[in-house]
């Protein structure tokens, strides 16, 4: 069974002074996963981000966070969220700590428990009690995020969470919005106009130009077993190989290459040694969101 999305935009759209910043955007996201939101800069992701989260009003469609409208439940959907757009207010001469607890006398319900839980998750125990002007860039979001999930949302939203992160700082940023995935069944959103930082963070990519949406890719799936891949026979007769594939494989001088499951290619190898063709190699050919971007966009508009 289908679960119903954490998140359904619907037609959704923003127009500011007869300018359309935002384009009729729909799109469902399933719980559970670590969704990115990738765009060139102005391509309208923070504007998005700002409609979910209540900080600017949706000029045409509907958010929905789990199945309630932004537009007419504000506070039943905003109750699910936990975001930083932008820097999170934090009170510098204070600790860490000091700072959590503060912050969960505004939510109600949360315990001295669950500051604890918090501050495990987000890896921040060790300082915790030193005070936040002492914290680097990450540690510092690391502490929004504890604040942002305190009230166990079922949704994170963060906004180019990697900015201004060195290399180790995105690879530990990585690793725990998986755990909160894992661990608190929280389903995380998130924008970056970097696409080598979104496939390695993201379960599913959704590209954004020019407010509006291109293309969605799941990229975990494609990588399981019955998925079709690209795979390249090296053979001594490219053309007589194509003909025996009956069009379903392109020739690039005596290499061949055909849409295969795992299960396929084994097949195709005997089918090909079978009719006396000589097989030299078989690889696969993995195409990496780059190439499905520039593919679904004609090339240009992303780093
Ligand atoms: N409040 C606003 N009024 C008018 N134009 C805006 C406003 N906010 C953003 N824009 C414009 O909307 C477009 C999308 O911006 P933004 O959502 O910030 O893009 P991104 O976050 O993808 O870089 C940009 O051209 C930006 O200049
Ligand atoms: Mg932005």
């Amino acid at each position: 069974m289908q679960q119903e999305p954490v998140v359904r935009l619907q037609g959704v759209s923003k127009i500011i002074s007869s300018r359309s910043l935002v384009s009729d955007l729909t799109l469902d996201i399933s719980p559970g996963q670590v969704f990115g939101f990738l765009g060139p800069n102005g391509a309208g992701k923070t504007t998005t981000i700002r409609m979910m989260v209540g900080l600017m009003s949706i000029s045409k469609g509907d958010i929905f966070i789990s199945g309630h409208s932004v537009k007419n439940e504000f506070e039943k959907a905003i109750s699910q969220v936990g975001a930083i757009v932008e820097n999170p207010e934090m009170y510098k001469f204070l600790t860490g700590y000091q700072n959590l607890v503060h912050f969960a006398r505004m939510s109600p319900g949360v315990t001295k428990e669950r500051i604890a839980e918090t501050i495990e998750r987000v890896g921040l125990a060790a300082r915790i009690h030193d005070k936040v002007k002492t914290y680097s860039l990450g540690m510092r979001q690391r502490l929004g995020v504890a604040q942002a999930i305190l009230h166990r949302p079922k949704l994170l939203v963060l906004d180019e969470p990697t900015n201004g992160l060195d290399p180790q700082g995105i690879r530990e940023l990585r690793d725990y919005l998986r755990l909160l995935t894992r661990e608190e069944g929280i389903t995380v959103f998130v924008s970056s106009h970097l696409l080598s930082e979104m496939e390695l963070m993201c379960d599913t990519v959704a590209i954004i130009q020019n407010g509006k949406l291109i293309d969605v890719r799941n990229l975990r799936d494609e990588q399981g077993s019955d998925a079709l891949m690209e795979v390249a026979f090296e053979v001594n007769d490219g053309e007589r190989a194509v003909q025996l594939m009956e069009g379903e494989a392109v020739n690039q001088g005596n290499v061949i290459v055909m849409s295969l499951s795992r299960e396929q290619i084994p097949e195709v190898n005997a089918k090909l040694v079978r009719e006396g063709v000589q097989v030299y190699g078989i690889r696969t050919v993995t195409r990496t969101l780059e190439d499905q971007f520039l593919q679904v966009t004609g090339g240009g508009g992303i780093e």
